[in-house]
């Protein structure tokens, strides 16, 4: 299963006997269902990394609680992995060692292994690179490993922030697709944080508006078009005006 929930969430930073304390998300409740996925669309500083962070079990909520299926997350683990915007792959293991490597955390037979692996490389469209190092790929390639590394391990949730932020415009918009493709093979909790609207409506079912600092939701809005999502249709920029309305009226 995998159903993520953020109740009530309030994340201060710094010592609160001090004047120094930064407020970075104020009472944060939202639901992801089971295979759902989820864009946190926001400015910059709007607490989007603090989040996914406290859902991969990195940090704490000063309030408020995150669960998946009920169960409170106190440690990073499998159950819930993380992609980051930058890559974070291991720059001494080949492709196929990467995929593998959060395998050997759940001691895996090895034969499993290979197989997971087999698997994860054709589910991103790797095969034949097995063998090479991140320097040799590009970038795109480089994300696709980190989301067959994050998926080998089958996890409940999915974290991803901003992954494809460091790509050019036209590797980003192939990339989204791909993302689209893979999570219908492969269905999938995920929640993925954006300051991209067209990235928001493009892969998710459901966007979390926030505000600025301290992030707060400002407004959750249900996208149930059909995918891939046609960037020419009425509905689609409709969704888009009425996303761009909520995100500018932010000061
Ligand atoms: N470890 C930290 N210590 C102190 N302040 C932090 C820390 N991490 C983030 N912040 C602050 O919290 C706010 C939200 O940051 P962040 O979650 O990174 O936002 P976003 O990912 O939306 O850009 C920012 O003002 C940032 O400076
Ligand atoms: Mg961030």
């Amino acid at each position: 299963m995998g159903h993520l929930a953020v109740k009530s969430v309030t994340k201060m930073y710094g010592n609160p006997a001090s004047d120094n304390t930064v407020v970075a998300l104020q009472d944060v409740t939202l639901e992801i269902e089971h295979n759902s996925f989820c864009a946190i669309l926001g400015h910059s500083g709007c607490g989007k990394t603090t989040l996914l962070n406290m859902a991969a079990g990195f940090e704490q909520p000063t309030s408020g609680q995150i669960t998946i299926d009920g169960r409170a997350i106190t440690k990073p683990g499998w159950q819930n992995t993380i992609i980051f915007q930058e890559y974070a792959l291991f720059p001494w293991l080949t492709v196929a060692q990467n995929i593998g490597f959060g395998l050997e955390m759940k001691s895996l037979p090895s034969h499993k292994r290979a197989e997971a692996i087999r698997l994860h490389v054709d589910l991103v469209g790797l095969q034949g690179f097995e063998g090479r190092f991140p320097h040799q790929l590009s970038g795109g390639m480089r994300q696709r490993v980190a989301i067959a590394r994050a998926l080998a391990v089958r996890p409940e949730v999915l974290l991803m922030d901003e992954p494809f932020a460091a790509l050019d415009a036209q590797n980003r918009s192939a990339m989204q697709d791909e993302l689209v493709r893979i999570w219908q093979r492969e269905p999938k909790t995920v929640m993925l944080v954006t300051h991209s609207i067209d990235e928001a409506i493009k892969l998710a079912d459901q966007v979390i508006v926030m505000t600025r600092r301290p992030g707060r939701v400002k407004a959750i809005i249900d996208i149930s078009l059909p995918r891939p999502r046609d960037e020419d249709d009425a509905r689609y920029l409709s969704l888009k005006k009425q996303l761009r309305g909520l995100v500018h009226d932010e000061f």
